[in-house]
């Protein structure tokens, strides 16, 4: 994807930040890095609040660090438990280790499973994440989704081609 320059110029220290560096270690949603699922969120909410004249900044900051943080959560037997309600918090904590993160921004990341976690958001930004975080992972899962039935359509044909050479032989 093709990011502006000023989007680059609102999160270049969160992207040079060696910490957020190495989400690009860890599989997200199958098809996708981590990091590549944070950047989109990031830049698709910045893009919706730019043409909403809200706070783009904030929301482009804190998209990039919804979901910083540092275990396989694709493996049931290494992901901690509740993953999926409690890795907001876990990525709050580790982005505040880094950061100096606002009222909104801090929202923004906490709340950002919701209505999976039972807080609502605090701020239309917060909102606008939560809607673009599911709209991502739909998107990506659906590419995994797409390559798997392409893999069993091609395992079907391959079966199918070798039964019909042996009916021949
Ligand atoms: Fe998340
Ligand atoms: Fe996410």
């Amino acid at each position: 994807m093709k990011y502006n320059k000023e989007f680059l110029e609102i999160v270049k220290d969160i992207l040079d930040n060696d910490e957020v560096k190495k989400l690009k270690q860890y599989k997200h949603h199958y098809s996708y890095t981590r990091l590549e699922h944070c950047l989109s969120v990031s830049y698709y909410s910045y893009i919706i609040c730019k043409f909403l004249h809200t706070d783009y900044i904030s929301v482009a900051r804190a998209g990039l660090l919804h979901d910083l943080f540092f275990y396989d959560c694709e493996n049931k037997a290494t992901r901690p438990k509740n993953h999926i309600k409690n890795h907001p918090s876990i990525s709050l904590k580790n982005a505040k280790k880094i950061f100096v993160l606002n009222d909104k921004e801090q929202d923004i990341i906490l709340n950002h499973m919701w209505p999976i976690t039972t807080h609502p958001p605090k701020y239309i930004e917060s909102f606008i994440v939560t809607f673009v975080d599911k709209y991502c992972a739909l998107k990506e899962w659906s590419i995994y989704c797409a390559f798997k039935t392409q893999l069993c359509f091609l395992f079907l044909v391959l079966q199918y081609l070798n039964l019909y050479h042996l009916q021949y032989l």
